[in-house]
């Protein structure tokens, strides 16, 4: 199969980018999307060009590393796949494809397709912990959890903050990342010392990185690779709410003769 590719070139963070024109021969079916573009670069290494710059990590769907926007959409055409494992059987001999790298303020571009998702791991930072000491795994059962409980905390667990979410937001919020990582640590008895803090700290950290708010547009759970689910962000606006009222009533100060024997 013979490719046409449009990827974005970009040196660093400084300076305009534009879309370079590639061909890509001798691509397979059973070729990863990440294969293809090896396949690229040794065929630039050979004419001693510089290879197209993509961040990866571990190519089996886990790391979230790589973000590639392809033809227009974060990891591509098929549902709840990363790129790495988007196979090239899913496209024709001829095709033209657009690579380009996550568009996000909060994401700069560092060179080529490689982004800056450093603000994610600072969002996290801010209250993707939990303080008990959970130690090693206990026994079943010696810390009930419910079935479903258990169930949705796993769920959110899948989340793999790759920023697909932003990159497919027309706002490039960050709520269904946010949501996913609060939705895990306060549905869980560990995460209950932190609930009210994290959800405050999680919010604010996520604004002032610069990510948007939502807006309903539902393009982050198009596109996420683990199908985390729409209705974590109403949980983390419901959560939101909750601790907003707990750190009111604490700040306030208590009405006038209550504390007057
Ligand atoms: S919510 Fe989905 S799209 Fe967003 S960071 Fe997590 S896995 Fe990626
Ligand atoms: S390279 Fe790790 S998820 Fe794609």
């Amino acid at each position: 199969m013979r490719l046409r590719l449009r990827v974005w070139r970009q040196r660093s963070s400084e300076g305009a980018g534009r879309l370079v024109n590639y061909e890509v021969e001798g691509v397979e079916g059973g070729m990863s999307f990440l294969e293809m573009l090896d396949l690229l670069n040794l065929d630039l290494a050979t004419k001693r060009e510089a290879p197209v710059a993509f961040d990866h990590d571990c190519r089996e769907g886990i790391c979230g590393a790589c973000s590639l926007v392809i033809n227009g959409v974060p990891h591509g055409p098929r549902t709840a796949t990363t790129a790495c494992q988007l196979y090239m059987r899913h496209f024709r001999d001829g095709q033209e494809i657009v690579v380009e790298p996550w568009r996000a303020a909060a994401f700069p571009i560092i060179r080529d397709l490689i982004v800056d998702r450093g603000a994610l791991d600072r969002v996290l930072q801010a209250g993707g912990y939990v303080s008990v000491n959970a130690g090693s795994a206990p026994d079943a059962n010696t810390l009930p959890v419910a079935h479903q409980l258990a169930e949705r905390a796993f769920l959110a667990a899948s989340c793999i903050g790759c920023g697909a979410c932003v990159a497919a937001c027309p706002n490039a919020s960050a709520m269904l990342f946010v949501a996913a990582k609060l939705g895990q640590l306060n549905a869980l008895p560990q995460g209950q010392p932190e609930r009210t803090h994290r959800a405050i700290a999680m919010v604010e950290a996520m604004d002032a990185e610069g990510f948007g708010n939502c807006g309903n547009h539902y393009e982050c759970v198009a596109v996420c690779p683990k199908s985390i689910p729409r209705d974590f962000i109403a949980r983390l606006n419901r959560e939101f709410f909750r601790a907003a009222m707990i750190a009111h009533e604490f700040a306030s100060p208590p009405p006038s003769g209550e504390l007057e024997e």
